[in-house]
């Protein structure tokens, strides 16, 4: 049987990434994209001139309870089940959000602004798309994280609300990954740091990465895929850098 995957944040970055290395698979029959602006852009335009009907978009917001529970809805009424689901929505700067580098620099509309996306929205779509996920059949349900969100690995500092709000994530992601792990043996919840990626999210911190340690969305896409099929159920609930090693909460 085809396998159906769901790309949240598919619009750009590492998720745009992940959608195009999954429609070049033909194992998956389907391959949705969410973001909170599907129609109209550009890239999926492309993708969809060369894959058709296997391309589908779905419009959601993480910041709104509301449009996650209408996107899952949604998708249930036009796919049958999810194979694997990759949360890839992250947010670090814009909007008058900069990381912090002192605690001077803390101020709580920074740090609930970075809760509400990379934290609260994440845990919701575990909430809302968790039926899709559970079938009998083998699931994973994967969030973006990043390795500063890990308190053990935490020796620089800095970057309060998203190092919090990652770490919270992380959390909330291994909790969700213990009740289910009694209801839906099959299914695999992960967190996932990609590396550092050329995209808009890294672009103003860069500048002192080596290049041999920056990479391309496709090859960030292409190592979380291999460490993804490379999961087993033990694995639930942990926290894997794109290499497959295993980086401490
Ligand atoms: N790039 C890196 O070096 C790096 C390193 C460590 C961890 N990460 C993590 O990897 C993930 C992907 O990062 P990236 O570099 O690909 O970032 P990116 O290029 O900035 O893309 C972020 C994605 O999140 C979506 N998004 C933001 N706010 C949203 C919201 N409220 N609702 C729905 N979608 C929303 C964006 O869609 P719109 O088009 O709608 O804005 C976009 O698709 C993030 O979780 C990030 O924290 C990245």
């Amino acid at each position: 049987m085809g396998q159906h995957a769901l790309i949240i944040g598919g619009t750009r970055g590492i998720g745009l990434g992940l959608v195009e290395a999954l429609l070049a698979d033909p194992a998956n029959d389907t391959v949705t994209a969410a973001g909170r602006q599907v129609a109209g852009n550009a890239a999926l335009d492309a993708l969809d001139a060369a894959h058709g009907a296997r391309l589908r978009r779905l419009a959601i917001d993480l910041a709104d309870e509301a449009s996650i529970e209408a996107a899952a809805t949604a998708l249930k009424a036009a796919t049958p089940a999810l194979h694997l689901l990759i949360n890839t929505v992250g947010l670090l700067h814009g909007d008058g959000l900069s990381p912090e580098r002192r605690l001077a620099d803390v101020r709580p509309e920074s740090l609930a602004a970075s809760y509400a996306v990379n934290a609260i929205g994440p845990i919701l779509v575990a909430k809302h798309f968790q039926n899709l996920l559970t079938h009998g059949e083998r699931a994973v349900l994967a969030t973006l994280s990043a390795r500063v969100g890990s308190i053990g690995d935490n020796r620089l500092g800095g970057w309060y609300a998203y190092r919090a709000a990652k770490a919270a994530q992380n959390q909330l992601m291994h909790t969700a990954a213990i009740e289910l792990a009694r209801r839906a043996r099959e299914l695999i919840v992960v967190s996932l740091h990609p590396g550092t990626v050329e995209t808009g999210l890294s672009a103003p911190f860069r500048g002192n990465v080596a290049a041999e340690k920056l990479f391309t969305p496709a090859f960030a896409a292409e190592r979380l895929l291999a460490v993804i099929a490379g999961l087993g159920r033990e694995a639930s609930g942990r926290f894997y850098a794109w290499d497959g090693s295993e980086i401490p909460w």
